[in-house]
């Protein structure tokens, strides 16, 4: 028998953020594979953000562990996570520091030492998605919070990460361009990337089909369609 352990597991896992007297994560437990397709669900404030950013070493817990492929999530530098898991932030400004909308796509690339060439043709090939090509030139902070958001979402799809958590990936999204997003999310889950997506959107969720997480007050209350189910 093969036993495949969990790519990232929690156990025990609270955060209180300072100041505050409720835990906004509160005792969770939750594991799953580098495969798995997720959904996280839950009202306004109940945890969802923060269990992304417990999950990708943002946040350390005050209470439980998280392992993240054989190792504690706190024995990797940000960079390191960030090479096992792409992921955008709820707020896209967070994540846009370059002066052109093709820099912030082009970024990741040569950090991954990739050539000029190569740079290039994957900036097209991402900027494409969602027609964004003809607005490369502009700064990112001048752009609508959709554009930035999709300028988000292609630098990290440009990388092509082994797994992907998106915090309200579609939040201020048309839906013409939420269409794309659900099938390219989709087509990369085909080809071997895990997914975490955190979202009220209930069109992009039931499309998606994958197991569902519900969080309520910090806890999770419900867990299915996963494969432990
Ligand atoms: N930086 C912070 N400082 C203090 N409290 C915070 C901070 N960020 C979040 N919280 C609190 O933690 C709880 C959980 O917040 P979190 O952002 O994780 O919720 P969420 O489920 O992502 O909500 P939303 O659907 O609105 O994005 C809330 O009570 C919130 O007020
Ligand atoms: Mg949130």
């Amino acid at each position: 028998m093969v036993i495949t352990l969990p790519f990232v597991s929690l156990e025990g896992v609270s955060y209180t953020y300072s100041g505050r007297k409720e835990a906004a994560v509160n005792n969770i437990n939750l594991s799953f594979n580098k495969s798995e397709k997720i959904t996280v669900t839950g009202a306004n404030g109940s945890g969802k953000s923060t269990l992304a950013k417990l999950i990708l070493g943002l946040l350390k817990p005050q209470k439980g562990k998280i392992i993240l492929d054989n190792r504690p999530v706190d024995r990797y530098s940000l960079v390191e996570i960030g090479e096992k898991i792409g992921y955008v932030l709820q707020n896209p400004n967070q994540m846009l520091f370059n002066t052109s909308v093709y820099n912030e796509i082009a970024f990741g690339l040569k950090w991954k030492a990739k050539s000029k060439e190569e740079v290039r043709s994957l900036c097209k090939k991402y900027l494409d998605l969602f027609q964004l090509w003809e607005i490369r030139h502009e700064m990112p902070f001048n752009l609508s919070e959709g554009q930035k958001q999709l300028v988000v979402i292609s630098a990290v799809l440009a990388l092509q990460p082994s797994f992907l958590i998106l915090d309200e990936p579609t939040k201020s999204i048309d839906t013409f361009r939420r269409k794309i997003l659900a099938d390219i999310l989709q087509e990369i889950w085909r080809q071997g990337t895990g997914i975490m997506i955190i979202s009220h959107d209930f069109e992009l969720i039931a499309g998606f089909n994958g197991r569902r997480i519900h969080m309520v007050k910090g806890e999770i209350v419900e867990d299915e369609g996963g494969y432990k189910n």
